[in-house]
């Protein structure tokens, strides 16, 4: 069990919350006395994500209906969590994402405009709505969910790699133009992370494909991942800015590796 940071008195969004990755960091957030808005496409999984994470913190969970692509709810979700903060939004901890393993070949244009939607220009409309009212009050932690596929090439990642790419650069400029406002904004790169997400993207050959990459010989967990985001979320993490932390068992660490 790990330590979760303080979050008494402060108010976190979480996006994809319903689900893998959002879901194990809003637990961590409540455990640590966040007041959350737990923000998610799928309206039925957020409710019962709301019920079962409300029950474990002090602070209050609320749910809101987001689809990341919608530029103005992206601003309504990000009101609605400030107005729960009464003015102030601490943390936007962005996990809403899609995937697909498809050639760059074989990638059609629906494919590609679909992930970029999602996963670049969602976590765009998302910043920018949370980065105004951060910048505003003057405080502020931003953890954008980036990837290994946006940090090294490998097959059957060209969208997603590419907008997974694109997020670390977005949240490296967004920290840099709000350093001096005391908003820092973080990128987490997750290496295979056993969620639903990768049990729909990856299949028998690519497990096997990618075990053989890993140091740790084994994939992660959504708390390995929450661990590293919830330490990038505390006060105390203020002067970490436009950081990549990978958090992949040393996959991007690896060269030639001897395997049985
Ligand atoms: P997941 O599929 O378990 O959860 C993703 C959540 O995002 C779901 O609840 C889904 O409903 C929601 N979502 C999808 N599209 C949305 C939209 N347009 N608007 C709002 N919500 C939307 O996936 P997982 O594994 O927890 O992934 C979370 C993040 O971590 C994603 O950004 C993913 O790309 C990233 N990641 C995951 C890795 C893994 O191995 N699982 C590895 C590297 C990065």
């Amino acid at each position: 069990m790990i330590a979760f940071p303080d979050f008494a008195g402060q108010t976190a969004l979480v996006t994809g919350a319903a689900s893998g990755i959002g879901r194990a960091v809003a637990r961590g957030l409540a455990r640590g006395g966040a007041d959350l808005v737990l923000a998610d496409l799928d309206g039925a999984r957020l409710s019962e994500a709301v019920a079962e994470v409300g029950a474990l913190g002090t602070g209050q969970a609320r749910g809101f209906e987001l689809d990341v692509t919608d530029s103005a709810r992206c601003d309504e979700a990000v009101a609605h969590a400030a107005a729960a903060g009464r003015g102030r939004l601490d943390i936007l901890v962005h996990s809403a994402g899609i995937g697909v393993e498809r050639s760059c070949l074989d990638t059609t244009d629906a494919e590609w405009k679909r992930i970029i939607d999602t996963d670049l220009t969602g976590s765009f409309y998302i910043n920018r709505a949370a980065g105004r009212v951060m910048a505003e009050a003057g405080y502020g932690r931003i953890v954008n969910l980036s990837s290994t596929a946006g940090v090294a090439g490998g097959t059957g990642r060209a969208a997603y790699g590419a907008a997974k790419g694109g997020v670390i650069m977005l949240s490296r400029v967004l920290a840099v133009e709000l350093a001096t406002a005391g908003v820092t904004v973080n990128a987490l790169a997750p290496g295979a992370i056993e969620t639903e997400l990768v049990a729909r993207m990856h299949s028998d050959t690519t497990r096997k494909v990618y075990r053989r990459s890993i140091p740790a010989d084994r994939y992660g967990t959504p708390e390995e991942v929450a661990a590293a985001a919830l330490f990038l979320a505390s006060r105390e993490a203020g002067y970490i800015n436009g950081h990549v932390l990978a958090v992949d068992g040393g996959f991007l660490a690896a060269g030639v590796m001897h395997k049985d």
